[in-house]
């Protein structure tokens, strides 16, 4: 196969970029990573990641300038072979899906895009949208072959999942289809094929499962506490030499820019019957709240400085988008002396640094689990909130029981 041209739309965003640089570092073919945002274009054009990702950081050394190329001029879609779409998809302030900006950024590509070419879209759609934007390209009269290849890596795991998971492709035609196995069979484990719709479903269906797994979990944790029991004393009960609970998630905040957002699009494209969702989003949501009554019915909050460790939506990442240590600053707000914020990765000026918010605290609840924090030591006076089962469990001022709680329910 001769070498090809090829144009990762959204370039530079946590999808894009890893994507670009694998294909770049991986398959002989000239990549250009086109994307709006200016400042990450010239990050990644000098060599620097614009977020966190283990182990990428080397390899876009390796190809930038070389054959990986950062622009904001979609010009570079003139020479394309393949573009592939990843901007982003979020639902709106009501909830529900939006496609205007994929529909519109595809427009924009159709503008350079030259025929006998192939537009892959890449970003989670909602079901039906493939087909749209087929539609599209056809009513338009152009000669581009359209397909879905959904992205299904995870934040943090991009460099080992993007080799090593299969890709699902799908396309309506078979020379699409034959077009997007040759490009991704280069960097995946293996290809399997579906339709554009059961792609989109699998996709979607794929960030469910993770979140309704993660409200089990939380139910359970919820559950567990409200009756004044350690949760991950029974975890470990349940879990130890049972192989049939080893995907049992501990509990902790299940939130990120992913999760919730395609659980909505699906319920939406079930017209609102997905009752699992809808429970699910309610469980995951309501954990933050649960965590500020629980300490509610244990001291005078409007007395206590709240300190909130980790503002990035899970450990090890510095991407606040969608994170419920937000909604639990929030809250607390509303109830607490003083909530200081504090996390090593992420980029936001209210943060203050760890030593000064372990400093002021009186309660300390845990809302990420980086790993830089299993090295606290608290003092005997701090109350330590800890949903994840992160911190040592014998020491004492960890998850105190709720006493006048327990004694309430008992009652
Ligand atoms: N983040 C994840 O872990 C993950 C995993 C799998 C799938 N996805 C899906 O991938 C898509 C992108 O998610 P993301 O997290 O990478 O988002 P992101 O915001 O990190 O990246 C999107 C990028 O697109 C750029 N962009 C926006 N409009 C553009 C345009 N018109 N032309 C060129 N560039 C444009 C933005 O500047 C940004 O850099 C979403 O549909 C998401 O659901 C995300």
């Amino acid at each position: 196969m001769t070498e090809q041209t090829v144009v990762v739309v959204g370039g530079c965003g946590h999808v894009g970029l890893p994507l670009g640089i694998i294909l770049a570092a991986r398959t002989g073919n000239k990549i250009y990573l086109l994307d709006v945002d200016k400042t990450k274009v010239e990050q990644v054009n000098s060599g620097v990641m614009p977020f966190m990702e283990p182990g990428i950081d080397e390899l876009l050394n390796e190809v930038i300038g070389k054959t990986a190329f950062a622009t904001t001029s979609p010009e570079c879609l003139r020479e394309a072979d393949v573009a592939i779409t990843v901007v982003g998809t979020p639902v709106d302030k009501h909830l529900n899906p939006t496609v205007n900006a994929l529909k519109s950024n595809v427009d924009e590509i159709l503008e350079y895009l030259r025929d006998d070419s192939l537009l892959v879209l890449r970003s989670t759609v909602y079901p039906g949208v493939t087909k749209v934007i087929y539609d599209r390209v056809k009513q338009l009269g152009r000669n581009i072959d359209v397909a879905f290849c959904p992205e299904r890596i995870a934040e943090g795991k991009a460099l080992e999942e993007l080799e090593n998971l299969p890709q699902i492709i799908s396309a309506f035609e078979p020379q699409a289809l034959e077009k997007a196995k040759v490009l991704f069979e280069k960097i995946a484990l293996k290809t399997i094929e579906l339709s554009p719709l059961e792609a989109e479903l699998a996709k979607l269906f794929t960030n469910c499962w993770r979140y309704l797994n993660f409200a089990i979990s939380n139910e359970f944790y919820m559950l567990a506490e409200t009756f004044g029991l350690d949760f991950y004393k029974i975890y470990g009960a349940v879990t130890e030499d049972y192989p049939r609970m080893k995907s049992f998630a501990k509990a902790g905040f299940a939130a990120g820019p992913c999760l919730l957002k395609d659980t909505l699009q699906l319920s939406a494209f079930a017209n609102n019957n997905f009752f699992l969702g809808h429970s699910a989003m309610l469980v995951n949501e309501g954990l933050p709240n649960f965590i500020i009554q629980k300490m509610q019915h244990s001291m005078n909050l409007a007395e206590r400085t709240v300190t909130i460790l980790g503002m990035a939506f899970k450990g090890e990442s510095d991407d606040p988008r969608e994170s419920l240590s937000y909604k639990l600053k929030n809250l607390l707000e509303v109830y607490a002396k003083e909530v200081i914020c504090t996390d090593p990765y992420v980029q936001d000026k209210s943060l203050v640094p760890l030593e000064e918010a372990l400093r002021k605290a009186d309660v300390i609840v845990l809302a990420t689990p980086h790993k830089v924090y299993k090295e606290i030591k608290f003092a005997p006076n701090q109350t330590v909130i800890d949903c994840w089962g992160f911190f040592n469990r014998d020491d004492d001022n960890i998850n105190p029981p709720s006493q006048a709680h327990v004694l309430e329910l008992m009652h």
